[in-house]
């Protein structure tokens, strides 16, 4: 019998990087290079871009976008955390969960070597923390107490709000490394009390090196139409460009349109940042503006846009509002420039 067909069951180890993903990082390998702390414009649009990202992660585990940091990966995460806390306080104990990933247990063990002390919680047969052992072991002052989400092996979720609420109680700085738990596990860092989380991209359709958008909630037309987005690119000479984005959902979308002398849309391309819908959305946006005189294109409505991905789920229909805003705003920047070589 031969295989033909491999099959990837080990996501937990690490996930492919989605086509969403790739599509969005794309112009931050190729146009927007800039080091997003030069003043230029380039790296202000990379400082934007930046921002964006922060405040996206921060929004899904209900954080203060200031207080996201970007590491290669989780394993550099809980060592900063650890180390840090550690290195810090006049107190030299940690608390651990037995259950850790090695980046912690491994950690662990080289601290001890350096002179710190390192304290286990036991779990029980199914991996969940014993509160009674944790109290125990909390008798003596710990500056930092780390317990993982949900585990890597076994995948046993812990009560995170009690073992916050007890290390809490005790005066210690609450770590979880939720990087097995994000995207599958409600995280709100404050109402359960999370002094620090850590997280890594290639567990959820990153790149090896953090917001998985569930794709069962869009119909086939529109994840056909985002993988295979005939109009993405922009057009060099472009007689208008309507930026548009929504601070909320960080989707930024950029149509480019080459207009003739008749008033005729020629060509249309964007350049959009932003999720399955958003793209879809500019994409078909496109389409429908081509060939169109710019008065006729400002008659296409989000419903127009709406109706050519064959339906969008309610709390995406804001893309197909911001895709009508982006005409609308290139066509009006087309105008800017025509009133202004009219003046000239
Ligand atoms: C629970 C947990 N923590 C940390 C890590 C390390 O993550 P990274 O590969 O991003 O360093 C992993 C990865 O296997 C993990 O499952």
């Amino acid at each position: 019998m031969s295989i033909s067909k491999r099959i990837y069951l080990d996501n937990a180890a690490t996930t492919y990087v989605s086509g969403e993903v790739v599509q969005a990082m794309m112009p931050y390998f190729t146009t927007e290079f800039g080091n997003p702390s030069s003043i230029h414009a380039f790296g202000r649009e990379a400082e934007k871009a930046l921002a964006m990202a922060r405040t996206q992660i921060a929004k899904a585990i209900n954080a203060d976008p200031s207080e996201i940091y970007f590491t290669s990966g989780a394993t550099e995460a809980n060592n900063w955390i650890l180390r840090g806390v550690l290195a810090t306080s006049k107190i030299k104990r940690a608390l651990v969960s037995r259950i850790e990933h090695p980046s912690i247990i491994e950690l662990c063990k080289k601290l001890t070597e350096e002179g710190y002390k390192i304290d286990y919680i036991d779990v029980d047969q199914d991996g969940i923390i014993s509160v009674s052992d944790m109290i125990s072991k909390l008798a003596k002052p710990a500056a930092i107490v780390s317990v993982m989400t949900a585990n890597n092996e076994v995948g046993t979720i812990q009560f995170l709000n009690t073992v916050a609420n007890l290390a809490k109680e005790r005066g210690a700085i609450f770590h979880t490394d939720a990087t097995q738990a994000i995207g599958s596990v409600f995280i709100d860092v404050k109402e359960m009390k999370i002094d620090a989380l850590s997280l890594s991209a290639h567990k959820i359709y990153g790149p090896k090196g953090r917001i998985r958008e569930n794709k069962n909630m869009y119909n086939e037309k529109v994840i056909e139409i985002f993988k295979n987005s005939k109009n993405a690119g922009m057009i060099a000479g472009a007689s208008g460009i309507g930026k548009v984005g929504n601070v909320k959902c960080g989707d930024i979308m950029k149509i480019y349109i080459k207009v003739n002398e008749k008033q005729v849309i020629t060509d249309a391309k964007f350049k959009t940042f932003g999720c399955v819908s958003a793209i879809a959305s500019t994409d078909v946006a496109c389409d429908m503006i081509k060939g169109k005189t710019i008065d006729a294109a400002l008659k296409v409505t989000n419903k127009d846009v709406i109706d050519a991905l064959g339906g969008l789920p309610a709390v995406k229909i804001h893309c197909s509002v911001l895709a009508q805003e982006a005409i609308e705003a290139a066509v009006k920047d087309y105008r800017k420039h025509q009133n202004k070589a009219k003046k000239n």
